[in-house]
């Protein structure tokens, strides 16, 4: 099987896991490419068509924020992935995993509801829980390194069981009960108002930025 990963990572933690998702097809047999939405030298208008030709299978993979999927990567999925996928005649056949520190509701459903739209089909859309990225929030922070790499070696071993549910043509559907997404749904509604806020506050302009990180800081 040939599959096409596009994914975008903030700190990292979803990098690891699509290059693991990557490793873990390798050793069975089937190649990997792995797109990062991020990278600007890519034409998307000329990549994808043969991207989506040659591909039997696809992924995406992006870290939850506040039980959402982040604008850049909704955005991109919206406006370009799906744009060009809803071209062909024949359903495309795709996987959507999320990383997160400890809660990422439904958010996997709503990527596979976008991709839906756009023609594809979603059998398998879980999350994995990785490391937390928030230092401002104590108490989702894993410092001690025994600890960190436990949840590594789990998220490991739930990526080999999602690789397995994809190469076998298995549905994994994760958080489709009421109450997961009632709280999601809470958790989105006061994060939105945030997300706002910020993007309000602050702006970059691509055309200058040197990568420099004060930003983040
Ligand atoms: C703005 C923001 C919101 C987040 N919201 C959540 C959340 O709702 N639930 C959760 O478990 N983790 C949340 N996280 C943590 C990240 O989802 C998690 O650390 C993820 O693995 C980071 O992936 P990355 O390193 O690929 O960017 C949030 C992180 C950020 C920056």
């Amino acid at each position: 099987m040939k599959i096409s990963i596009f994914y975008f990572s903030g700190t990292g933690n979803t990098w690891w896991v699509t290059q693991k998702i990557k490793e873990i097809f390798g050793e069975k047999g089937h190649l990997v490419e792995l797109y990062s939405i991020e990278k600007k030298d890519l034409n998307w208008e000329e990549l994808l068509p043969i991207i989506l030709n040659e591909s039997d299978i696809i992924g995406v993979g992006f870290p939850v924020y506040g039980s959402r999927i982040p604008f850049i990567i909704r955005d991109w999925v919206k406006n370009t992935l799906c744009l060009f996928s809803q071209k062909r005649k024949k359903k495309i056949q795709a996987f959507v995993y999320d990383t997160m520190a400890m809660f990422s509701g439904d958010t996997p459903l709503l990527m596979k509801r976008l991709l839906k739209k756009g023609g594809f089909q979603v059998k398998q859309a879980i999350n994995i829980r990785t490391l937390s990225n928030l230092p401002q929030m104590k108490s989702m922070m894993t410092w001690e390194k025994e600890k960190q790499k436990k949840i590594f070696d789990n998220a490991e071993k739930k990526i080999r069981k999602f690789v397995d549910k994809i190469i076998k043509n298995k549905k994994w559907l994760m958080r489709r009960d009421p109450f997961t997404r009632f709280v999601a749904v809470l958790q989105r509604v006061t994060f939105i108002w945030e997300e706002n806020r910020f993007r309000n506050l602050f702006t970059s302009d691509s055309n200058i930025c040197n990568l420099c990180k004060i930003c983040v800081e």
